[in-house]
This record gives structure tokens, C-alpha cells and sequence, in this order.
């Protein structure tokens, strides 16, 4: 292991079909006024929203309504959370959906109490939190961000045409979280892939970097290939708990700061992909799959060994006659060919970006040096023309 490090993760899981029943352990820690954070109503439909709604009554909590959280939340949605948790005082954000409504609830708990404006201070400056934080509790529905064990919030503003995440600390961090596989049942299949995808991406964006094989490399490898082992059980039965139990699981364990570790990380592919979903608000793990392949292809002289080892170890590339470029090249074409059989978007045009798009998203793309090659603007827009 490389480096010096200090680990800490703030979250308590209770995890599987009789989770929800805890919450009933949690609410009591908390206040008497609970903002309950849902998105466009998937939790209606499914019963979630009752089942929680029963658990907060029955230990007598103020339930103020904060519905309506859209897929890469806005800012202007932040404000409007952050109102609303001032008027009514609010002691718990208890954020019931996928990682939209998870980051939105960590956003509004470290701006609720902040005279600045949130996106200029979390998102532009990216300062930190000198305020009192409002707790956040986090129902999942949907595996795939990490966002109910980190402290990722991820925000769109759609005039500056800019989608920015900020890592807070362990204070934002959820309290708890309550993952029921069962609840990620009623998903669409796009949306399971998509999300997939995304577990898959934050495994990938940890592992390619750094020159040593540490810890951090082999529990990676391990997580890669149980997502993509049941992944494509999943994505031939989605109603599969064990395959669908595992994907959560494993989505929690992709970016809860565990696997990163002694490692510099890369998040190239999240920078592209953010940039995109800027343009066209395009799906989260659709944008990073798009991006991907293209992205891999032009890194990949640049950290041959660990695309070697990418091939050998997740997918089983033997390297028997071939050369090293060869072996690499191979992984990359059984990641695509396993990308195509989950029927993931493999193209930004597909997602509604155009040409004429190209230079702005390249240039509200991130550039970060922790991966294998810093990229330039030129390299940007040339991986993300090859992405159209
Ligand atoms: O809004 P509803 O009606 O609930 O529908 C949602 C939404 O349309 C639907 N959905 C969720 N659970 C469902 C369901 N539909 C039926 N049944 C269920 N059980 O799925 C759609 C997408 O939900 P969303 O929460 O947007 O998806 P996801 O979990 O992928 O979150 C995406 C957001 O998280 C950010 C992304 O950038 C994006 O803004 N990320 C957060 C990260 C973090 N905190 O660390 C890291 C990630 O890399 C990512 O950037
Ligand atoms: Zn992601």
C-alpha cells in the first residue's frame, strides 16, 4: 500500500429484506420533523412510499413532503429543499429513492443552515461546510451511486451548463441507510443497467491508477467480477433477489472511499460523463458508458501493465501468443462485449449529444491527474468525437 491514510466510514447499513423494520431503530435519534425526499414517484407505485409513511407515523413524526427530485438533481431544486428545511425546521432528511435523491439530501443538510449560496460555495469554491448539518438518513431504491455510504452529492446547473459533485466529509456522510434489494425490483431495465454500469465505472476509476497491485486492487477485482457475474443473471431474470441482492451490495462497496485506498484514482470517465449529462441530462451510467471505450482505448499504452492485468484477472484473456497491447486490447473487447449484451448505450450521439456539442462539453469536462494520462483539451474532444 502506497502512501499514508486515515479510514473512517461515518454510515450504518442495515441491509436486506427486513431492513426497513429498523428504521424504527434510527427515527428515534432524531428530532420530531422528518423532510421526506422522493423523486417523480417511483416510491408511489411501488409501495415504498406507504411502508415509510406508516413507519414515521407510527413513531410519531412531522412529516413535511419534499417530492419531485429529478433524476441529476438541479440547483434550483436545491434551493427549493433548502426552503423548505428552513421553514419547517426540519431534524432528519430522510431520503427515500436512488442516488438523485441521496446527493439532494446531502446538498440541502450542509446549505440549510449556510447563509452563501450553495452552488457558489459547494460547487464552485468547493469549500466546506462551517455550519450545522442537518442529518440525512437514506432509503435506497436503486443500486448503483455509492451515494448512501459516501459523501458525494452531485448537482446540475443547467443554465451554466455544468453538473459538479462535491465529496463532503464524514459529517454529510447518511446516518444510515436501508438497503432492501427488493425495493430495486420495480426498476426499469434500463435504469438496472445503467446503474450497473455505474458500479462497475467506480470500481474501474480506482483500479486503473497508481503502479503498485495493492489491497485495494485485488478487493476491486473481486467486486468486478461479482458485478459482472451477476449482472448478466440480472439482466436475464431482473425479478433474480441473490443476483440483484449481490449488485447492491457490491454497489455500495464500489465508492464507499474503501477501494481508494492507497490509490491516486482516475474519474476521467465521470468527468466526461458528467460533461455530457450537462449538454443533454442524459442518464448517469448511460453517459459513462458511452464515454468508455473510447476513453480506455486512448489510455491504455499509457498504463499497459494494469490493462494486462485488467484482462487477465477480470476477464480471463489468456496471454499465451499474444503481446502485451494484445491482451490488454482483448480485456477491452470482453467489456464491450458483455456492455453490449446489457443493452448499455455505447454512444453519446444516442444520448443526444451532437457535434456542434462537442467543444462545450469538452470544455466543461474536468480535468483531473490522477489516472494514467493527463488529458489535454485536443485529447477531450477527440475521445469525445470518437464517443458520438
Ligand atoms: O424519480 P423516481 O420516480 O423515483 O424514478 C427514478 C429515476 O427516474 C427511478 N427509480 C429509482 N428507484 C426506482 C426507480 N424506478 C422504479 N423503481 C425503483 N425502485 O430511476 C431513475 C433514476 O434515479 P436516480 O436516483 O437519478 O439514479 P441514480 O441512483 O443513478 O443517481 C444518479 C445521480 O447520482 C449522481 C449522478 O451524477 C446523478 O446525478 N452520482 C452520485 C455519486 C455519489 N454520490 O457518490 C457518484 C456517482 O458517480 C454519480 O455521479
Ligand atoms: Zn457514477
Amino acid at each position: 500500500m502506497l502512501g499514508n491514510f486515515s479510514y473512517k466510514n461515518a454510515t450504518k447499513l442495515y441491509f436486506g429484506d427486513d431492513s426497513l423494520k429498523f428504521l424504527n431503530d434510527e427515527l428515534p435519534k432524531y428530532g420530531n420533523t422528518v423532510q421526506l425526499i422522493y423523486g417523480g414517484g417511483s416510491i408511489k407505485k411501488n409501495g415504498v412510499y406507504d411502508a415509510v409513511k406508516e413507519i414515521l407515523c407510527a413513531n410519531g413524526k412531522t412529516v413535511v413532503e419534499d417530492g419531485g427530485v429529478m433524476p441529476n438533481p438541479t440547483v434550483e431544486k436545491l434551493y427549493e429543499g433548502v426552503k423548505i428545511a428552513r421553514e419547517n425546521k426540519v431534524d432528519l432528511l430522510l431520503a427515500v429513492g436512488g442516488g438523485s435523491c441521496c446527493d439532494y439530501a446531502k446538498a440541502v443538510s450542509v446549505s440549510v443552515n449556510c447563509d452563501e449560496d450553495p452552488w457558489d460555495k459547494y460547487y464552485i469554491r468547493f469549500e466546506e461546510p462551517d455550519c450545522k448539518i442537518v442529518p440525512v438518513g437514506c432509503i435506497l431504491t436503486m443500486a448503483g451511486t455509492g451515494s448512501e455510504m459516501n459523501g458525494g452529492s452531485v448537482i446540475t446547473n443547467h443554465k451554466e451548463k455544468l453538473k459538479i459533485g462535491h465529496v463532503f466529509g464524514e459529517e454529510v456522510m447518511p446516518k444510515f441507510s436501508i438497503l432492501n434489494p427488493r425495493f430495486t425490483m420495480s426498476l426499469p431495465k434500463r435504469q438496472m443497467v445503467a446503474g450497473i454500469y455505474d458500479i462497475f465505472n467506480h470500481i474501474c476509476e480506482q483500479y486503473f491508477s497508481g503502479e503498485d497491485n495493492n489491497v485495494s486492487d485485488y478487493i476491486a477485482e473481486a467486486l468486478m467480477k461479482s458485478v459482472i457475474r451477476n449482472s448478466l443473471v440480472a439482466v436475464d431474470d431482473t425479478q433474480d433477489y441473490e443476483a440483484r441482492s449481490n449488485i447492491m451490495w457490491a454497489a455500495t462497496w464500489a465508492l464507499n472511499t474503501l477501494i481508494s485506498r492507497g490509490k491516486t484514482t482516475d474519474w476521467m470517465v465521470h468527468m466526461l460523463g458528467h460533461a455530457v449529462s450537462a449538454y443533454t441530462d442524459a442518464t448517469h451510467g448511460m453517459t459513462l458508458a458511452a464515454v468508455s471505450l473510447p476513453y480506455y482505448r486512448y489510455i491504455m499504452p499509457y498504463g499497459l501493465s494494469r490493462f494486462v492485468r485488467f484482462a487477465e484477472e477480470v476477464w480471463g484473456v489468456c496471454p499465451q501468443g499474444k503481446s502485451d497491447e494484445q491482451v490488454a486490447e482483448a480485456g477491452l473487447a470482453a467489456m464491450e462485449e458483455w456492455m453490449k449484451k446489457l443493452g448499455l448505450s455505447l454512444n453519446i450521439g444516442e444520448l443526444g449529444a451532437t457535434p456542434d456539442m462537442i467543444d462545450g462539453i469538452a470544455h466543461a469536462t474536468e480535468i483531473l491527474d490522477g489516472g494514467y494520462k493527463v488529458l489535454n483539451i485536443e485529447e477531450i474532444k477527440q475521445i469525445l468525437t470518437e464517443s458520438l
